[in-house]
């Protein structure tokens, strides 16, 4: 199967706890390479349009504000069916209901505070890669 690229974002309650190392590990051990990565406090106009699919959900709001209260990771990962690969790795949206050992599991605190995202088809992963990133940025080798 052709290599394959998504995009990830380590959200600001994993930020809190420390934990940039231990969820790049696991994408690494899982296939999954790092193509880029920067840290940022994402501004809430392009948080809303990264989020544009859920605006009329009411949890909107609260997402937005969670995911600009402080700094995040953004990253490419890119590897085999890395955008199924790496929603294995996350676990469910939900903590609670996310795999034993998932990302999500271990470092996740509620449904709204759920660590990390992930891209949900590679669609969705090439927008929102362009929403972060410049072409030049990206080491897809
Ligand atoms: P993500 O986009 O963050 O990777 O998560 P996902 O595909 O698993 O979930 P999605 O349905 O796209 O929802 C996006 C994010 O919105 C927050 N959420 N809060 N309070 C709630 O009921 C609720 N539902 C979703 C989560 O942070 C979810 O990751
Ligand atoms: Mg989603």
């Amino acid at each position: 199967m052709a290599k394959e690229l998504t995009f990830s974002i380590i959200k600001p309650n994993a930020m809190k706890k420390n934990v940039i190392g231990d969820v790049i590990e696991t994408f690494e051990k899982n296939g999954l390479k790092i193509a880029a990565a920067k840290l940022m406090v994402i501004s809430k106009d392009k948080c809303q349009e990264f989020y544009a699919e859920h605006k009329e959900r009411p949890f909107f709001g609260e997402l937005v504000s969670f995911m600009t209260s402080g700094p995040v990771m953004v990253m490419v990962l890119s590897g085999e069916n890395a955008v199924v690969k790496n929603r294995e790795i996350m676990g469910a949206t939900d903590p609670k209901k996310a795999a034993v050992g998932t990302i999500r599991a271990i470092y996740g605190d509620s449904v709204g505070e759920n660590a990390v995202h992930g891209s949900d088809s590679p669609v969705s992963a090439a927008r929102e890669i362009n929403l972060f990133f410049e072409k030049h940025e990206i080491c897809n080798e």
